[in-house]
């Protein structure tokens, strides 16, 4: 699917994809060392945990089709994604304790990791990623999308690097809301796709 307004095309992770989204990982050093894009599925990340053992896992998810998961390609080449997924799919999300707290309810669809690129950061991908997700849930009935981003302002400049969960600014253009703080610099945000 062509990214509208960008020289971007999407595509979901499968069996079909797995070599380009492997090549991508490959050239960013596994992500954080070999996470492998792991950590919100149920799996998780235990402080044990190989490269390789993250690797077979998500490969192991691709074959189940236990992942939902966008890539981005720049022409021929895959250079960043978006995972989403129901709170069962990903239910390792950051600050899980204090999201717990006030909860009241889960959301139909959660947006997991995004990640672009170390070469490709600043032209676009990560917005391209999250249009394709939101399209990709809307296809599959829409509902309310949680996300839970980064704050950037009153706070000094971020190198995307440190924007494990993507910066608010992206998700505020999307139209998600803040509904709470659940770290010092990250927010659950909610947004409803389709229906009321
Ligand atoms: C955060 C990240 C996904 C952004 O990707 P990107 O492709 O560079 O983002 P885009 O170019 O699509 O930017 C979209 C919007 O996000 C915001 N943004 C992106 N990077 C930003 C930064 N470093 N600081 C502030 N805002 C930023 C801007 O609002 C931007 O819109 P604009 O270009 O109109 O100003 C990327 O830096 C990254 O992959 N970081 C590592 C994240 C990570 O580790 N993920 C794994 C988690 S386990």
């Amino acid at each position: 699917m062509t990214a509208p307004g960008t020289r971007y095309t999407t595509r979901e992770l499968t069996d079909g994809t797995w070599t380009d989204f492997v090549a991508l990982v490959e050239a960013n050093n596994g992500v954080w060392g070999g996470c492998w894009c792991i950590g919100f599925h149920p799996e998780g990340l235990p402080s044990d945990a190989t490269a390789e053992r993250n690797r077979d896992l998500k490969r192991r998810h691709v074959d189940d089709a236990t992942v939902h998961q966008v890539l981005v390609y720049d022409a021929e080449r895959c250079v960043g994604w978006c995972q989403y997924g129901s709170p069962a799919e990903l239910p390792n999300i950051k600050n899980a304790a204090s999201y717990a707290k006030e909860l009241v309810e889960l959301p139909d669809w959660r947006i997991g990791c995004i990640f672009t690129d170390r070469a490709h950061r600043g032209q676009g991908v990560a917005r391209a990623a999250l249009q394709g997700a939101l399209d990709a849930i809307r296809a599959r009935g829409g509902g309310v999308v949680e996300a839970y981003p980064e704050q950037l302002e009153d706070r000094p400049p971020q190198r995307g690097a440190y924007l494990h969960t993507g910066p608010e600014s992206l998700f505020t253009d999307f139209g998600f809301v803040r509904d709470r703080r659940i770290a010092k610099w990250r927010w659950v945000m909610r947004l409803q796709l389709g229906g009321t």
